[in-house]
C-alpha cells in the first residue's frame, strides 16, 4: 500500500492523541499540522521535529505540503468550515464528532464529499472500540432478546468547555453508540437542562430518546459531577448488559429478567387466568465477555487509511455523521422547548 500524506489541524486536548495515532500508522506520513496557538506549535517543535507545523490554515498549504488526506482536531464550531475547504479541495477528510453544528452543514459536506470524490468520516471513536463493538455482535446474536431499553451515563467533574454546551460536547458519544447498537434512529426526543457555571451553556442534560417499536433510551451527560462515569446499560427480553468503559471488565452480561409463567399461553390482551400471567424474577448467573482491547482511535486512524485505500465508505460516514446530529438538533430545541418531545427530523 502506498503512503498516505496527512495533515493535521488543531492539537490541542484531544489532537495528540490523533497525531500519535497518524505518526506510529505505518502506511501515513505527517505532512504537516495546523494549530492557531504559539504555545502548541512550540510543543510540536519540540515532540514532532521535522514535521513542517502552520498557524493558520489555508488550501494552498495541502498544495506546499503535498496533502493527500486531513484530520480535524478543532472545536466543533470551525469544523463546517474547514471541513469544507478540504473536501471541496480533493482530499479525503476526517472531522472529529460532531460532523458539524447543523443537519444543514452535514448535508452540505456530504455532497461536497461526494462531488469530489473523497472520504467524510466522523471521528465517532466510541464505534471502534472493542468493548462497543462486542457489544454489537451479543446483540446481534440474539443473547439479550428483544432489547427494550438503554440508559447511558456520561459524567466526569471538567472539562468544561466554552464553544458548545454539555449535550453536544459529551451525548455524541452515546447518540452514535445508542445508533449503532439499536440499528436505528429514535423518532422523538425530549431534553432538558441545566446552566450553572456559565451563561447559557447547559453543564448537565438529561435526554430521552423513543425509538421506533417502543424501544426507548436515557442519556445523563454532566461535567459537573465527582465520579467519572462511562456506563450504559442494555435491558433486554431475555437478559441484560453493562458496558462500563472505565471498569477493568467493560462487558458484563447478567442472566436476569422477567419470564411469564405460561408464555405459550399469553395473549397480547385481556387477563384470561391469574396463573397465565404470573411473573417470575429471574436472577441468574453473571458472564464477562473477554475483549481483545486496542485503543479506539488507533483503529479509527486504520480504518479512515484502509477506507481510502479501498475506495469504500467508512465504518463511521457523512451519513451517521448526519444521523447523531440530527438527534443533538432535536435535543436542542427540546431543551428550548423546557423538554417537549421534539420529532428526530428524516435524514436525507
Ligand atoms: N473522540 C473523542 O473521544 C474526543 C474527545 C475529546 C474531544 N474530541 C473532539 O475533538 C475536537 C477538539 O477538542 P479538544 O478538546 O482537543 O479542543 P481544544 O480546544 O483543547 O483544542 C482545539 C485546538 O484547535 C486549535 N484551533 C482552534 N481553531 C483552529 C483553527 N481555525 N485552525 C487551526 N487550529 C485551530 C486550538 O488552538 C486548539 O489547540 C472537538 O471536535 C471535540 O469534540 C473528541
Amino acid at each position: 500500500m502506498s503512503t498516505l500524506r496527512v495533515v493535521q489541524i488543531g492539537c490541542g486536548y484531544w489532537g495528540p492523541n490523533v497525531l500519535r495515532n497518524l505518526a506510529a500508522h505505518p502506511q501515513v506520513e505527517l505532512a504537516g499540522v495546523v494549530d492557531i496557538d504559539p504555545d502548541i506549535r512550540a510543543w510540536l517543535a519540540v515532540h514532532y521535529p521535522g514535521v513542517p507545523f502552520a498557524p493558520a490554515f489555508d488550501v494552498g498549504l495541502l498544495d506546499r505540503w503535498n496533502a493527500q488526506a486531513v484530520v480535524i482536531a478543532t472545536p466543533a464550531t470551525t469544523h463546517f468550515s474547514l471541513a469544507g475547504q478540504v473536501v471541496k479541495s480533493g482530499r479525503h477528510c476526517l472531522v472529529e464528532k460532531p460532523l458539524a453544528m447543523t443537519a444543514g452543514e452535514c448535508e452540505e459536506l456530504i455532497n461536497l464529499a461526494q462531488a469530489s470524490g473523497v472520504a467524510l468520516m466522523p471521528g465517532h471513536t466510541f464505534l471502534y472500540n472493542a468493548a462497543v463493538t462486542k457489544m454489537k455482535k451479543i446483540i446481534q446474536s440474539g443473547e439479550l432478546g428483544e432489547i427494550y431499553y438503554a440508559h447511558a451515563q456520561r459524567l466526569n467533574l471538567g472539562r468544561i468547555r466554552q464553544d458548545v454546551d454539555v449535550v453536544w460536547n459529551l451525548a455524541p458519544h452515546d447518540i452514535s453508540i445508542l445508533l449503532y447498537w439499536f440499528g436505528k434512529s429514535p423518532t422523538r426526543v425530549a431534553a432538558r437542562g441545566a446552566t450553572f457555571i456559565q451563561p447559557g451553556i447547559p453543564d448537565i442534560a438529561f435526554l430521552d430518546l423513543e425509538f421506533p417499536d417502543g424501544q426507548y433510551a436515557s442519556i445523563h451527560v454532566s461535567w459537573l459531577d465527582p465520579h467519572k462515569t462511562r456506563r450504559i446499560t442494555l435491558v433486554g427480553s431475555k437478559k441484560m448488559a453493562v458496558y462500563d468503559d472505565v471498569a477493568e471488565n467493560k462487558l458484563t452480561i447478567y442472566d436476569k429478567g422477567v419470564d411469564r409463567a405460561h408464555p405459550e399461553k399469553a395473549t397480547l390482551g385481556r387477563f384470561e387466568d391469574f396463573g397465565t400471567f404470573q411473573l417470575r424474577l429471574r436472577g441468574g448467573g453473571v458472564t464477562i465477555p473477554p475483549i481483545d482491547f486496542i485503543e479506539p482511535l488507533r483503529v479509527e486512524v486504520a480504518e479512515f487509511v484502509s477506507a481510502i485505500h479501498e475506495g469504500r465508505e467508512p465504518l463511521t460516514n457523512g451519513a451517521s455523521g448526519l444521523q447523531t446530529v440530527l438527534v443533538l438538533e432535536a435535543a436542542s430545541r427540546s431543551m428550548e422547548q423546557n423538554g417537549q418531545f421534539v420529532k428526530v427530523e428524516d435524514s436525507f
